[in-house]
């Protein structure tokens, strides 16, 4: 912890881009700002935006039901008593951020945010440096190394620890070619057992061919292209982790952004919700196959009272009970 009370300096790990807010066409952080109905966008987002409504009306219920998803992860992961926190491709601050989400249930929370994106950095350096609690890098999720180095060398993250790893909505925008899955496998990895991974990713599952292929084309113009990606392909991004159930009757597996953490799956069930699987992993405290462990809580209506978005579901229960699934390779 730093031993005054300014704001930490931000720090870089590995390459980057020159600061700067680039306006030849849309950003992607941007571009989700102005879905959140945030303020920093320019006509280039919104354009883009426009396009992507004609063909997928529900854009702006799918950035919500992915917000409403991180926050209601994170708290979750506060209960569970994990006290620090990666957000990995943060985005700018629009909404509840990370550690706003979690000091309620967690007053020694800790949060160092990452982005690529320059831009978000600055914005986040301004906004949610809070002295002590908070740190901002600039990192690459394709470089997980450096980005391992930089939370070593800030030391706000004791990754000896129990940490929440949250990687919302970022992974659908590196190519197979960089390997997504080997590079959160490798923050994965450098997490103390008894962490978890929270991720999301967009998918074309439910889309027409029409609206998927739009959207692809807007993309192509935008700071990085998108790889929607079907269930088993998101579903390896948590190989060797034990997932937990998304709600209370559930079985422990991926579900759509909304759904994850909700009282009632059927109120909390949309189109916009169907444009992301998401999950949270826990990375067991012994060795795979060894012995059972107690099981995490559920989420359920404790989280969902403090979402982004606002919901408040009756809590349905169902005869089931709660399992913990490892998800195999393809
Ligand atoms: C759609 S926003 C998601 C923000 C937030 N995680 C959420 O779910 O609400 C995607 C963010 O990921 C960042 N991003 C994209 N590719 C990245 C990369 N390779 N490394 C780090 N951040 C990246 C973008 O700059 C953007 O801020």
């Amino acid at each position: 912890m730093p031993a005054d009370d300014r704001a930490r300096p931000w720090y870089v790990a590995g390459p980057s881009r020159a600061p700067g807010a680039d306006v030849s066409g849309p950003s992607v952080a941007r571009l989700y700002d102005c879905c959140l109905g945030g303020k920093n966008h320019y006509a280039t987002d919104r354009d883009a935006a426009e396009k992507i409504r004609a063909v997928f009306p529900d854009l702006a219920d799918a950035a919500w039901a992915n917000r409403g998803f991180h926050g209601r992860a994170a708290i979750w992961m506060a209960q569970q008593g994990i006290r620090q926190f990666v957000d990995v491709g943060c985005g700018l601050p629009t909404t509840t951020d990370t550690y706003m989400a979690v000091e309620k249930f967690a007053a020694s929370a800790r949060v160092s945010y990452v982005d690529h994106d320059p831009a978000v950095i600055a914005h986040a350096h301004a906004l949610l440096a809070r002295t002590g609690s908070t740190a901002v890098m600039l990192a690459d999720v394709r470089d997980p190394a450096s980005l391992l180095a930089g939370l070593h060398l800030d030391g706000l993250i004791d990754l000896a620890e129990p940490a929440g790893l949250l990687v919302t909505a970022v992974m659908h925008f590196v190519a197979a070619e960089d390997d997504p899955w080997g590079c959160v496998a490798r923050l994965v990895a450098a997490l103390a057992p008894g962490s978890f991974l929270a991720l999301s990713h967009a998918t074309a599952d439910h889309l027409s061919p029409v609206a998927a292929q739009t959207v692809a084309e807007v993309f192509a113009g935008a700071s990085e292209r998108l790889y929607l990606r079907s269930r088993a392909e998101i579903g390896r991004f948590f190989d060797g982790l034990e997932l937990v159930p998304p709600y209370t009757g559930a079985e422990a597996e991926l579900t759509c952004a909304g759904l994850w953490g909700c009282e009632d799956p059927d109120l909390a069930d949309s189109e916009g919700s169907r444009a992301l699987y998401c999950a949270v992993g826990r990375r067991s405290k012994i060795p795979r196959g060894r012995a059972e462990r107690p099981a995490p809580s559920t989420p359920g209506r404790a989280a969902s009272r403090t979402t982004t978005t606002g919901t408040t579901n009756t809590p349905r229960q169902k005869t089931n009970t709660p399992r913990q699934k490892r998800i195999a390779h393809d």
